[in-house]
């Protein structure tokens, strides 16, 4: 099975759709899955603030994509750093925090795509958001410590989530918050199946193997479902049912 690749065209128009798209261009009909709409912006609507941390100057967004979630995270904090792999996603995040638009053309069907525009939400102060290039496995050393970190469907998308989350406790505050969000969908192709958290036999539980990896430094807060939708075409998309957990790091 070949994956699309985060550099590709594709992928970035779905993502910028995905993150900015408006409930009329994502989900035009009169039935559907309206409450998985949005699903960055929830990530901090849902999860961060219902547990701020008392410090807000730093937060980081790793595996951001295009941008959305870090820019929520300017609502509720002074400075936010957005990590992500792909040069194309970060490039266009990169032009949303200059401009605070981005012209992009969503896939419709077949060769046909529509127009679209992305934009930031008002009200949000776009010059708080820098973004950078970079791998969660190998953070640059000098990214310095955060009142919150969030990383959305970003650890089944590793090759080895281990050396992500083993850098955790030194990126978190002590008393900051961690927000994880995953669909646990294990792929050999991103992820060799020896460095997966669970799903490998009846019983191996992957947000068991989540609570291993980060007891003893983190105290889990909160652990919900939450929807999701992305839409590939005018008449496909993918429904998930994210989990979500929201840990405190001890200290
Ligand atoms: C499934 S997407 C989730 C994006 C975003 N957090 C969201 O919820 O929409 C996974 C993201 O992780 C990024 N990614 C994959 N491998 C990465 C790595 N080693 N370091 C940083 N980001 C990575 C991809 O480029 C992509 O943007």
């Amino acid at each position: 099975m070949s994956l699309p690749s985060y550099e590709s065209n594709t992928l970035l128009n779905q993502y910028l759709l995905f993150h900015y798209g408006s409930q009329e261009e994502v989900l035009p009909y009169s039935f559907g899955p309206r409450e998985a709409l949005e699903f960055p912006a929830r990530c901090v609507s849902e999860l961060v603030c219902e547990h701020l941390p008392s410090g807000r100057a730093r937060a980081l967004d790793v595996g951001c994509a295009v941008g959305r979630a870090s820019f929520e995270l300017a609502r509720y904090f002074d400075e936010v750093v957005g990590v992500d792999f792909s040069v194309a996603f970060i490039e266009a995040a990169q032009e949303l925090a200059s401009k605070g638009l981005l012209d992009y053309a969503r896939a419709h069907e077949g060769k046909v795509t529509l127009r679209s525009v992305a934009a930031v939400p008002e009200g949000i102060d776009r010059a708080r958001v820098q973004f950078e290039t970079g791998d969660a496995m190998d953070l640059r050393e000098d990214l310095g410590q955060f009142d919150l970190v969030m990383a959305c469907n970003l650890i089944c998308r590793l090759p080895e989530p281990m050396r992500f989350l083993s850098r955790l406790s030194s990126l978190v505050k002590p008393g900051g918050v961690l927000v994880i969000t995953t669909p646990f969908t294990w792929l050999e192709q991103y992820t060799p199946p020896e460095y997966w958290l669970g799903g490998q036999a009846e019983g191996g539980d992957s947000f068991n193997g989540l609570c291993e990896a980060l007891e003893g430094d983190f105290s889990l807060l909160q652990e919900k479902d939450m929807p999701m939708l992305i839409k590939e075409t005018a008449r496909k998309y993918q429904w998930t049912a994210v989990q979500a957990s929201v840990w405190q790091r001890q200290g």
